[in-house]
C-alpha cells in the first residue's frame, strides 16, 4: 500500500472543504498498531472536525473519524497478533490524530480493544460512540440505584444516534421509556424501539421562568442539554438520577440549586472519550446483554466514503434518524 483513500478535511482560505482523497501512507501518523479499516460510524463529533471546530481539531488537513473497526496490519508493541479483528472509539481518534474515515489508521496499542465477542465488525460500529455513550450513563443511572420501579425515565434527542440507543436499551432494562422528538414522523420508529410516551420538545420546555415544576420522570438520559436539561432536572422526581452528554440545544444551563437540594436529583456527567480501559469493558459488556443492533439495523443507513459529505449535511440540518454506519471495505 502506498496510497490509500481518505475522507479529508484542508483549510483553503479560512473555509473547510472535504473530500475522498487518494493520500500517501507516509502521512499517516507513526503508531504501534497499524490498522485497516472496514467499518466505520458518524459521531456528532465527526461533523464538527469537519466544519474546521478547532476545539475539536486543531490542524488540518485532517481525516475525521471518531470510531473505527477493523483488522490489525501490523503492531510494533507486539499486543495484537496480524489479523485481530479490533474497535477503537475516543481518545484522540478523528479529533487530533488521523480518524475512522479512511482505509487505514495507525493508532497507540493503549486506544485498540479486541472485538467484543457477541457483536460483528459491523455491529460493534452500528453501535460506536453513540451506543457506547448511551451505555455508559445508563450504567451510571444504574449504579446511582435508578430502577424500573421508581417510575418512567425520558430520553431527549431521542431520534438521534445516542437517543435512539438510550431508548431501546432502557426499554430493554424493563424501564417505561418516554422520548422527546422534535420530528412529527418519528413516531413509529421510536414505538418499534421500546417507547410507550413519545412528546413534542414544547411538552417538556414549559414554564422556563419557574425553578421547580411539577416533577413528571424518575430519571433521564439527555442528549440535547441547555433549556431541554434545565427544563428535565426541574421536572425530576426526588433521587432521580439524569445523565448527560450532550450541547446540540445549548452550553447553558438555566437553572437554580433547587432541584438538587431539594429534590436530591443527580446530575451525571458522561464522556466517552476518554473512559478507562477497564470501565470500556464493562460498558461493552453491559451493551453485549441489551444493546440490540438488529433492531437499530432497520434505522443505521449504510453508506460509503463518497456518501460522507452529504450524511454531514443531514445531520448538520438535524433531518436524519438513527445512525450512518460507513463501510469502508469487506
Ligand atoms: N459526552 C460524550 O461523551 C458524548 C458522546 C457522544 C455524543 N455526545 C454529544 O451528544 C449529543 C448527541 O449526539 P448524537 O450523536 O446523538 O447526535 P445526533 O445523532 O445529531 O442527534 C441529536 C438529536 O438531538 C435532537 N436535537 C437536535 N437539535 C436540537 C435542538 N436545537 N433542541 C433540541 N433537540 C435537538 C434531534 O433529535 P429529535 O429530532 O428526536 O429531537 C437530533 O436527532 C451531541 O451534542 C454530541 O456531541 C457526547
Amino acid at each position: 500500500m502506498s496510497t490509500f483513500k481518505a475522507f479529508r478535511t484542508e483549510e483553503i482560505d479560512g473555509k473547510f472543504i472535504s473530500s475522498v482523497q487518494q493520500i500517501d501512507k507516509n502521512t499517516l501518523p507513526e503508531n504501534e498498531v497499524l490498522i485497516k479499516v472496514l467499518y466505520s460510524g458518524i459521531n456528532y463529533k465527526d461533523l464538527l472536525s469537519s466544519k474546521g471546530n478547532k476545539g475539536v481539531t486543531r490542524k488540518y488537513p485532517h481525516t475525521p473519524g471518531i470510531d473505527a473497526a477493523g483488522i490489525v496490519v501490523e503492531d510494533s508493541s507486539a499486543s495484537f497478533s496480524q489479523g485481530a479483528e479490533v474497535v477503537v472509539m475516543g481518545y484522540d481518534l478523528g479529533m487530533n490524530l488521523d480518524g475512522g474515515f479512511a482505509e487505514y489508521i495507525s493508532v497507540p496499542a493503549a486506544w485498540v480493544m479486541p472485538k467484543p465477542t457477541k457483536f460483528t465488525l459491523k455491529e460493534t460500529m452500528l453501535i460506536g460512540t453513540s451506543g457506547f455513550t448511551a451505555a455508559l450513563g445508563i450504567s451510571k443511572m444504574l449504579r446511582m440505584g435508578q430502577t424500573p420501579t421508581d417510575g418512567a425515565v425520558i430520553v431527549s434527542g431521542a431520534t438521534g444516534g445516542v437517543g435512539s440507543f438510550a431508548v431501546q436499551m432502557l426499554s430493554a432494562l424493563g424501564f417505561e421509556v418516554c422520548a422527546i422528538t422534535g420530528k412529527e414522523d418519528a413516531h413509529a420508529m421510536l414505538e418499534s424501539l421500546g417507547a410507550k410516551e413519545i412528546l413534542k420538545r414544547s411538552d417538556v420546555l414549559v414554564s422556563p421562568e419557574k425553578p421547580l415544576l411539577r416533577p413528571r420522570w424518575a430519571g433521564a438520559l439527555d442528549t440535547v442539554g441547555g433549556e431541554m436539561l434545565a427544563a428535565i432536572i426541574k421536572q425530576c422526581k426526588k433521587e432521580g438520577s439524569v445523565a448527560t452528554c450532550g450541547n446540540v440545544g445549548g452550553m447553558g444551563l438555566p437553572l437554580t440549586v433547587l432541584p438538587f437540594i431539594l429534590n436530591g436529583v443527580n446530575l451525571l456527567g458522561i464522556n466517552a472519550a476518554d473512559t478507562l480501559m477497564a470501565t470500556r469493558q464493562k460498558v461493552w459488556t453491559l451493551l453485549e446483554e441489551i444493546a440490540n443492533p438488529q433492531a437499530l439495523a432497520g434505522m443505521g443507513k449504510e453508506i460509503s466514503l463518497e456518501e460522507v459529505a452529504q450524511a454531514l449535511t443531514l445531520i448538520e440540518n438535524g433531518a436524519h434518524n438513527g445512525r450512518f454506519l460507513i463501510r469502508i471495505a469487506d
